[in-house]
């Protein structure tokens, strides 16, 4: 059986800590989606488009990776895709109580499919999407943290 796991988020834009955890993923599953959520709650910086081809670039060309957008629930899209694994990553304790909570819904709402945390690097462990983008748009210096496609992608974004 393949087994296929989801790894859902936002990625506006994607991190050197996203790219880590699609890496980490393949030891557990046979499959990774990686899953761009169209309509989070958050008003994103990077358009779909923009967020899928960056996140093409910055995780690489893996037969067993595949990059898809969903709508709605994050259950009714692992159900369509027959996946029985969700990952997401674990920073701080900080992140905790958030990830808790959408791991307990996403478990009320389809009680067989499994989230598992995985904790990034430990350079990265700081490190998010969010505060990439304030230091971009102040002009600061993101090399190291995000992709060079992603930094240039941030540059022109903010017109630099
Ligand atoms: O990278 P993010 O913004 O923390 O990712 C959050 C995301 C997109 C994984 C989450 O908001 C989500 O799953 N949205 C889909 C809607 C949904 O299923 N909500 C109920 C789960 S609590």
């Amino acid at each position: 059986m393949t087994r296929i796991a989801l790894y859902p988020g936002s990625f506006d834009p994607p991190t050197r800590g996203h790219s880590d955890l699609v890496t980490r993923s393949l030891a557990l599953a046979d499959q990774v989606i990686v899953a761009v959520a169209r309509n989070s709650a958050k008003q994103p910086l990077f358009t779909l488009e923009e967020r899928m081809e960056m996140l093409r670039a910055v995780c690489g060309d893996d037969p067993r990776v595949r990059y898809e957008s969903f709508d709605g629930l994050l259950v009714d899209f692992a159900r369509r895709e027959g996946a029985t694994l969700i990952v997401r990553g674990l920073r701080a304790v900080s992140d905790f109580e958030y990830e808790f909570q959408m791991a307990m819904m996403n478990r009320h709402l389809m009680a067989d499919l499994e989230t598992v945390f995985l904790v990034p690097p430990e350079d990265a462990t700081w490190l998010s999407s969010s505060l990439v983008r304030e230091v971009a748009r102040h002009g600061g210096d993101v090399t190291g943290l995000v992709h060079p496609a992603v930094a240039e992608a941030l540059r022109r974004k903010f017109g630099r």
